[in-house]
């Protein structure tokens, strides 16, 4: 949630700014703002911000330009204040001289804002950032220091002490040219080293077009740069070590191509993607799976006897499933924690069990905290992470990645399927240690290498799916609907429709129907069933009648053949035969698709959907 970028080099920084935000506009789009300075430290520093879209503040720079060499910025989701010019970032102190954006949650501000009010500071916002400002402002002029850039060191470095809460901040001062300072804790920060100019952002892919050469701060790093140089040590001012990354991904990938939207891009993506996730895990001689990353012994894994599995939103859905299949193949006691309940709620854990966070940002600070919270009790904990370099990816105790490619569009696709794949990866590896006969295993392994050319078959009916959708715009609400390993999917469904169209949805285990939920059903209500063909499909299929005896209309995902749904429900989409326990993976896919065409015929925006941010980095 917000995003952040600062630059330090010999070109103008406006432009690379805002090609910066443009890439982070998906953790944050409520306002956008930016401040430069030139070489000279006489003159001030010049802020432009602007409420909406990165687009106002375009115009605004079209309007009122502002060169200089070095500069910082900012893409806000609002969390204290509404987004209004005011509350957009860069904040200054009350000098002006000092200007500092925030990404995180302080969250003694209040008190600190009364304290500085007290002592005569102006407030020109209702944010908790502006704090910040302040009281590095405050320390920088009481400061001694006759040097302005460890000056302004220091005195981040004291406001810091101060706060509680989290950040990523970058900082600079009218009287430091040429000179940036950032910080963190809790929230994603990333150094890009570039020939004669740095980088500091949130994400890398702000910075890829310049440099792949990246370091991943970690949690109370300070970071100085200056166009050549840079340093790196933590908030108490000692050394701090660190390792220079390559960035493992290319700038195009980052780009939506010829699609309109990247949610549509990151659809098409999962043949690939898929692959992505078994490519060079499958173990043929062995029916089994490997996933190395796991760094535990056959012995350790033989051990587990319980797994916990954490997670939010799409992750975990993806984490039911996981549930299932685990449960299913490898017979272990598994369950599935909400990351935000995880790490408040003290489950009981003995020393067998292993517990897994799923994330794809690898920054959602609820996943990170219940990593922590489990790690803290002294478990392993493993990730199943799709950014490479993130925060969980490097603090937890092994694990594997999804190797996805960038997810950008703000609702979760191809990750979701990644993570399932991955999953089931986990569960055949385990299922093969106990239960899991060479068959069954061999057989899950073809079918695995055959999801790409079914997922490329459901991707010919995107039109279908479309016409699908432009009858049912006019829907007051709609529940999702499945059985059994396509209960999570119903779920997941319901969240795409809700998040990106607007349209309330609930998912629900299909069989719930009639303890309470048959009530909602109406003409102006339908029901999408995920019933693909499987030992549940006959239940499906009474549940689909009782809807339809309400005049409730009906969408129905189902296996190809299954053609006497076709009599029963308004509609059908047909996904290719796969195994129960992989079909979620199919199932997901006509979901994904049906939710965008919603979307877009109901003119909402698809990759930045109200109200929402990719990667929810505040509590
Ligand atoms: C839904 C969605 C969110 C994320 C959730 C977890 O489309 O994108 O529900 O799945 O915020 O994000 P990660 O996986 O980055 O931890």
């Amino acid at each position: 949630m917000c995003g952040i970028i600062g630059y330090v080099g010999k070109a103008e920084a406006t432009p690379i700014l805002l090609e910066g935000l443009r890439r982070l506009e998906y953790r944050g789009y409520d306002s956008s703002g930016i401040a430069v300075m030139n070489g000279s430290s006489d003159a001030p520093i010049q802020t432009r911000k602007r409420s909406g879209r990165l687009d106002n503040l375009r115009t605004l720079l079209t309007e009122k330009p502002a060169a200089g060499h070095c500069g910082i910025s900012h893409t806000r989701w609002a969390t204290h204040g509404e987004p209004t010019d005011a509350n957009a970032h860069p904040h200054n102190d009350s000098s002006g001289r000092l200007a500092l954006v925030h990404n995180g949650v302080i969250e003694n501000y209040q008190v600190l804002k009364d304290h500085l009010e007290e002592d005569g500071h102006v407030f020109h916002s209702q944010t908790d950032s502006e704090v910040l400002a302040h009281l590095v402002g405050n320390a920088y002029d009481a400061s001694n220091e006759s040097d302005p850039q460890r000056r302004l060191v220091e005195a981040v470095r004291e406001a810091l002490h101060q706060v509680a809460g989290t950040y990523g901040i970058v900082a600079m001062h009218a009287d430091a040219p040429g000179f940036l300072v950032g910080a963190r804790f809790g929230s994603p920060l990333v150094v890009g080293l570039g020939k004669g100019e740095k980088f500091l952002a949130s994400d890398v892919g702000a910075i890829v077009s310049h440099t792949t050469d990246a370091i991943y701060l970690r949690d109370r790093d300070l970071v100085c740069l200056t166009e050549d140089d840079f340093s790196i040590e933590n908030v108490d001012g000692d050394q701090a070590e660190y390792e220079v990354s390559t960035v493992d991904f290319t700038p195009e990938q980052a780009e939506k191509g010829e699609y309109p939207h990247y949610m549509l891009k990151e659809i098409f993506e999962q043949p690939t993607s898929i692959q992505n996730a078994f490519r060079g895990r499958l173990i043929d001689d062995q029916a089994s799976a490997i996933l190395g990353g796991l760094q535990l012994t056959p012995r350790e894994l033989r051990d587990v006897d319980r797994i916990v599995l954490c997670g939010c939103g799409t992750a975990s859905h993806a984490a039911m499933v996981g549930e299932y299949l685990i449960e299913h193949l490898a017979r272990i006691p598994t369950e599935v924690e909400i990351a935000s309940e995880f790490r408040y709620r003290n489950p009981p854990l003995d020393k067998n069990t292993l517990v897994f966070v799923i994330s794809q940002s690898g920054e959602t600070i609820d996943t990170l905290a219940a990593m922590r919270e489990g790690q803290r009790k002294g478990h392993r904990v493993l990730g199943i992470v799709n950014s490479v370099g993130s925060t969980i990816a490097r603090e937890s105790d092994g694990g594997s990645y999804l190797y996805s490619g960038p997810e950008i569009g703000v609702a979760a696709t191809k990750s979701f399927t990644s993570q399932v794949t991955l999953l089931a990866l986990l569960a055949i590896l385990l299922g093969r240690m106990r239960h899991l006969s060479v068959d069954a295993g061999q057989q899950l392994l073809k079918e695995l290498r055959e999801l790409p050319a079914k997922v490329e078959k459901i991707l010919l009916q995107s039109e279908h799916i479309r016409q699908i959708a432009l009858k049912y715009l006019d829907a007051k609400g709609m529940l999702f609907l499945g059985r059994q390993f396509n209960y999570p999917t119903a779920l997941e469904g319901a969240l795409k429709m809700k998040e990106i169209s607007y349209i309330f949805a609930s998912g629900h285990a299909a069989a719930e129907l009639k303890h309470g939920i048959i009530a909602l059903v109406s003409e102006e209500t339908p029901s999408v069933f995920i019933m693909p063909r499987d030992s549940v499909y006959e239940k499906n299929v009474s549940t689909l009648e009782e809807v339809k005896a309400r005049k409730g209309p009906v969408i129905a995902i189902t296996t190809e053949g299954s053609t006497e749904l076709e009599r029963i429900a308004d509609d059908v989409i047909y996904i290719p035969p796969v195994s129960e326990c992989l079909a979620p993976i199919l199932a997901a896919i006509p979901l994904q698709l049906l939710s965008y065409h919603f979307a877009v015929a109901l003119d909402c925006d698809v990759d930045k959907p109200r109200n929402l941010a990719k990667s929810v980095t505040v509590e």
